[in-house]
């Protein structure tokens, strides 16, 4: 087994792409390799990943960070692990073949089992013990569908022969062994994700599980977010699996927001904004979800508030690749600084239903406020708005909730790169806007794990020293200009339910 390392390598398995990204002691990048994978969209409202490509792009990537920093596995302490979360794969525990595409986070396909299963109580039937509404968004329905569809998956799943995994628990498996001894575990984050875990004992809830008609037998078992599960084969062969944790709850432990009351807000593909509620389970009455933050070991574990937007990143590359408004993520910045304002244009982006604070799987986007006036350059800047708004339904619900009032937003994510989004997001939340030196916070929490898992780092404290701030927004826009705004906003959003009988 190797302990000496100077180097933590986390891989982040994300909804567009897989990445390893090799840090060293001062929580500093060494090097990163990144690989997309193919989005798969077989019917409206469908999205699908192929499990076997995305563990061929963690292979690769492992391999190209390795060989970027010129480093072997003798140089890596630890491994953690960091996720797109809610994804669904069932797996062949004995060839370690997938039976069916992974279910992604954003899919819409299990709405109607979801509407079923709240018929007589409603849409919070299970958010007491999971902290979570009935929607398409959680794994819980997804394994469910999968069972149902497949045909002959059920019977194979109660015979023992199938497992089901996150992509934590996919890319951890695959890592240790596959077929041939890999472990097969999940952390609390990722869990706390599935519906189907209790809040409070962190354990499968077996009611649960059989109401939602998901066999036990193909469950992970529930680990802490950091600790050793296992030690790597392959290229890292004998290298410490030690942490894991979601993709959202990790950029909270990257950006350090180890304290009640801190949060941080994470722009990608969605964007998701989190709220450390301490020890305290905080049940939302505002439509945020109520989510386990991170365990390290043995510790009690953290609980967060999470407010999740489905479309931000995503809602650029829909211009990008399916109306070929702009050719690179980037340029949406050009065009919207094209213009002074949105012309009256307003885009809510319901591509997945609404997340946050409405959980309507029967919502589907729409563009509001249309006159022939409009360029593209306004769309561009409704494009880039509707993310922040969309911050601001978002904060305003978690002080709802929390009674907590923001004074600051820490921000993360490829997006963080738009001046004139996070100067935006600044102007409608009325609050700064604050960006660490090493906006890779996702990745960075996975080996923040792994490293205190390992005794890389002592504590928490020496993680927290690491943090420093890069860039900042203050707030520019007038009070009525914010309002009358935001009242638009809604007006659209509005007209978005309902669509989908
Ligand atoms: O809950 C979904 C979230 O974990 C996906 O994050 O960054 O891959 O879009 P991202």
């Amino acid at each position: 087994m190797t302990t000496t390392g100077n180097y933590i390598a986390a891989i982040d398995q994300g909804t567009t792409s897989s990445r390893c990204i090799i840090f060293g002691a001062d929580g500093r990048i060494v090097s990163v390799d990144q690989q997309e994978h193919s989005q798969i969209f077989p019917q409206p409202g469908w999205v699908e990943h192929d499990g076997a490509e995305i563990w061929t792009r963690v292979q690769s990537v492992i391999h190209g960070a390795l060989d970027k920093a010129g480093l072997t596995k003798a140089d890596i302490r630890a491994i953690g692990i960091t996720n797109q979360r809610e994804t669904t794969l069932l797996w062949d525990r004995h060839t370690g073949e997938p039976v069916h595409n992974a279910l992604v986070w954003q899919d819409t396909r299990t709405e109607a089992l979801c509407r079923e299963l709240g018929r007589n109580v409603g849409q919070d039937r299970f958010r007491r013990e999971t902290g979570l509404p009935l929607a398409s968004y959680f794994a819980g329905p997804k394994i469910r569908w999968l069972l149902d569809n497949v045909q002959g998956l059920r019977e194979r799943a109660e015979a023992g022969d199938i497992l089901f995994g996150t992509m934590d628990t996919w890319v951890i498996w695959n890592l240790t062994g596959g077929p041939d001894g890999g472990v097969h575990v999940t952390d609390v984050t990722n869990a706390s994700r599935t519906m189907l875990m209790n809040l409070h004992t962190l354990e499968w809830d077996e009611k649960i599980a059989e109401s939602m008609g998901v066999p036990l037998t193909v469950l992970p078992e529930i680990r802490s977010s950091a600790e050793v599960y296992g030690h790597a084969v392959g290229e890292l062969a004998g290298v410490p699996v030690a942490s894991a944790l979601g993709d959202q709850q990790a950029a909270l432990f990257g950006q350090t927001c180890f304290s009640e009351g801190e949060a941080k807000s994470t722009y990608g593909t969605g964007t998701f904004l989190l709220l450390n509620t301490g020890e305290r389970v905080v049940n939302s009455y505002h439509g945020l979800l109520t989510t386990v933050g991170y365990r390290i070991g043995k510790e009690r574990p953290v609980y967060a508030l999470e407010g999740s937007i489905a479309v931000t990143g995503s809602l650029v590359q829909w211009l990008r690749d399916q109306l070929g408004i702009i050719s690179t993520a980037a340029e949406i910045e050009t065009l919207a600084s094209t213009v002074e304002d949105n012309g009256g244009a307003y885009i809510v982006p319901a591509f997945s239903g609404l997340f946050a604070p409405y959980w309507r799987s029967d919502a589907r986007g729409v563009i509001a406020g249309l006159t022939r006036y409009v360029t593209k350059g306004h769309l561009a800047r409704a494009v880039l708005e509707a993310t922040a708004w969309q911050t601001r339904e978002v904060v305003d619900a978690m002080q709802k909730d929390s009674g907590v009032e923001l004074t600051a937003l820490k921000v993360d994510g490829g997006m963080t790169s738009n001046n004139l989004l996070m100067q935006n997001i600044a102007d409608v939340l009325d609050a700064p806007v604050e960006r660490p030196y090493v906006a890779e916070t996702t990745a960075l929490g996975a080996a923040y794990a792994a490293g205190l898992a390992v005794g890389f780092w002592p504590d928490v404290e020496t993680l927290r020293a690491n943090w420093h701030r890069a860039a900042e927004w203050t707030p520019r826009m007038d009070q009525e200009t914010r309002d009358r705004e935001y009242r638009n906003w809604l007006k659209a959003v509005e007209r978005t339910m309902g669509w989908v009988d």
